[in-house]
C-alpha cells in the first residue's frame, strides 16, 4: 500500500453546513475521483457506518460498477445492519456489493476468549484476512477506497481511531482513494444526507469496530450475543424516540446470571445493562436523564421478548472513572 501522506485541511476550505455546500462538494469530488481513478477499479470495505457509506455513495456516482464494495458480516453487528447495507447499496444504489458471511469464522475464533484486548486483536486480524481473501479474488484493482475523515488524520495519522488492526498484507499495493479525508464528522453527515442515504445511516451513533464483541462482556457465547442484539435493538428504538437523543446509547450483557422466577420456579437468567452517555470527544462522558417511563418500557419489552434475560439494569456511571464501553 502506498505510504500514508500526512496532509492538512486547506485553510480556505469552507465548512460544509448546508445541502447546497454539500452538493457543491459532491460535484467537485465526483470530478476529482474520475480524474484520479480514470478507467481503474476500486475496492472498498463497507461496514455500513456513515464514513464508508458516504465514500461508497460518492464512488458509485463517479465510477459505478467499477467500485467493488465488500461487506463483512462478523456476527457482531447490530440488529438489521447487514440487511440495510444490502438494501441500500445493492438494491437501491445498484452497487457491485460482495456480502461475506463470516459469522462462524469470527465466533469460532472468539470461543472461550475473555480478554478484551485479545478479542479486539482477533476480530481485527480475521477482518483483514477475510478482506484480503476477497481482494485476491478480484483482478486489476489498483485503488483502495477508505472512509478516513479529518479527525482520523489529526488523532492517529490516517488510521481509524481505535483500530487494533494491521494494514493489508504487503502483496497489495493499492493507491488510496479518500474523498472525505478533510471532512469533520458533522460535514460527512451533511454530505451523506445530500447523497440521499437513509437517516439511520447518516445519523448513526458511533459504533466500535469490534461491534457487539466488546459489549458481550467476557467470553462471547452465541446465546448471550443474540440476547444482547435483541435487547440492544429495543434500547436503541425506545431511547431513539426521545426528543433529544444521547450521544451514544446501547446495551451491554455481563457474563453472569442471577435468579429469576417463572411459573413459580426459581431459575437463573442473564442481566442486561442500558448504557446512555453524552460527550463531546468521548474522553469524558456524562449520563443524561432518561425518563423513568422509557426505562420501564425498555424493561418490559426486554423481559417479555428476549429469551434468557430476567433482569434489566441502568448503568449511571460517568467517565471517568468508568469507560463508555464495558470492555
Ligand atoms: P471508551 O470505552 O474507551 O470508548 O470510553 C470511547 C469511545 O470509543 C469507542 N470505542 C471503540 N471504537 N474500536 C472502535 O472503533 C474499539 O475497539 C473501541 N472501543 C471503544 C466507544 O464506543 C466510545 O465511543
Amino acid at each position: 500500500m502506498a505510504g500514508y501522506v500526512y496532509e492538512v485541511r486547506p485553510e480556505n476550505m469552507e465548512r460544509i453546513t448546508t445541502p447546497e455546500l454539500a452538493n457543491k462538494f459532491i460535484d467537485e469530488q465526483v470530478k476529482a475521483l474520475k480524474k484520479q481513478i480514470g478507467n481503474g477499479k476500486v475496492l472498498l470495505a463497507l461496514s455500513g457506518g456513515v464514513d464508508s457509506s458516504v465514500v461508497a455513495a460518492l464512488l458509485i456516482k463517479a465510477i459505478g460498477k467499477r467500485l467493488t464494495c465488500v461487506h463483512v458480516n462478523h456476527g457482531l453487528l447490530r440488529k438489521g445492519e447487514s440487511e440495510q447495507v444490502i438494501k441500500v447499496f445493492r438494491d437501491e444504489l445498484k452497487a457491485n456489493l460482495v456480502y461475506v458471511d463470516a459469522v462462524d469464522r469470527f465466533l469460532d475464533a472468539l470461543k472461550g476468549v475473555s480478554s478484551p484486548e485479545r478479542k479486539r486483536k482477533i476480530i481485527g486480524k480475521i477482518f483483514i484476512d477475510v478482506f484480503a481473501e476477497e481482494a485476491r479474488k478480484l483482478t486489476d484493482v489498483k485503488f483502495l477506497g477508505q472512509g478516513t475523515i479529518y479527525p482520523d488524520i489529526l488523532e492517529s495519522k490516517g488510521v481509524k481511531a481505535h483500530h487494533n488492526v494491521g494494514g493489508l498484507p504487503k502483496e497489495f499495493d493499492f493507491e488510496l482513494v479518500e474523498p472525505v479525508k478533510f471532512l469533520y464528522k458533522d460535514e460527512v453527515r451533511v454530505v451523506g444526507k445530500a447523497l440521499g442515504l437513509p437517516d439511520n445511516m447518516v445519523y448513526r451513533q458511533p459504533f466500535p469496530g469490534p461491534g457487539l464483541g466488546v459489549r458481550c462482556v467476557g467470553a462471547i457465547t452465541r446465546d448471550r450475543l443474540e440476547a444482547l442484539r435483541e435487547a440492544d435493538a429495543i434500547v436503541r428504538e425506545e431511547i431513539g424516540k426521545l426528543p433529544k437523543t444521547p450521544w451514544q446509547y446501547f446495551c451491554v450483557i455481563p457474563p453472569f446470571k442471577s435468579t429469576g422466577i417463572k411459573d413459580a420456579k426459581r431459575y437463573m437468567g442473564w442481566a442486561v445493562a442500558i448504557r446512555a452517555i453524552n460527550t463531546v470527544d468521548a474522553v469524558t462522558a456524562t449520563v443524561p436523564e432518561i425518563p423513568f417511563k422509557t426505562l420501564c418500557t425498555i424493561r418490559d419489552r426486554i423481559i417479555a421478548t428476549v429469551p434468557g434475560v430476567n433482569r434489566v439494569l441502568w448503568d449511571i456511571s460517568e467517565k471517568p472513572v468508568a469507560t463508555i464501553e464495558w470492555e
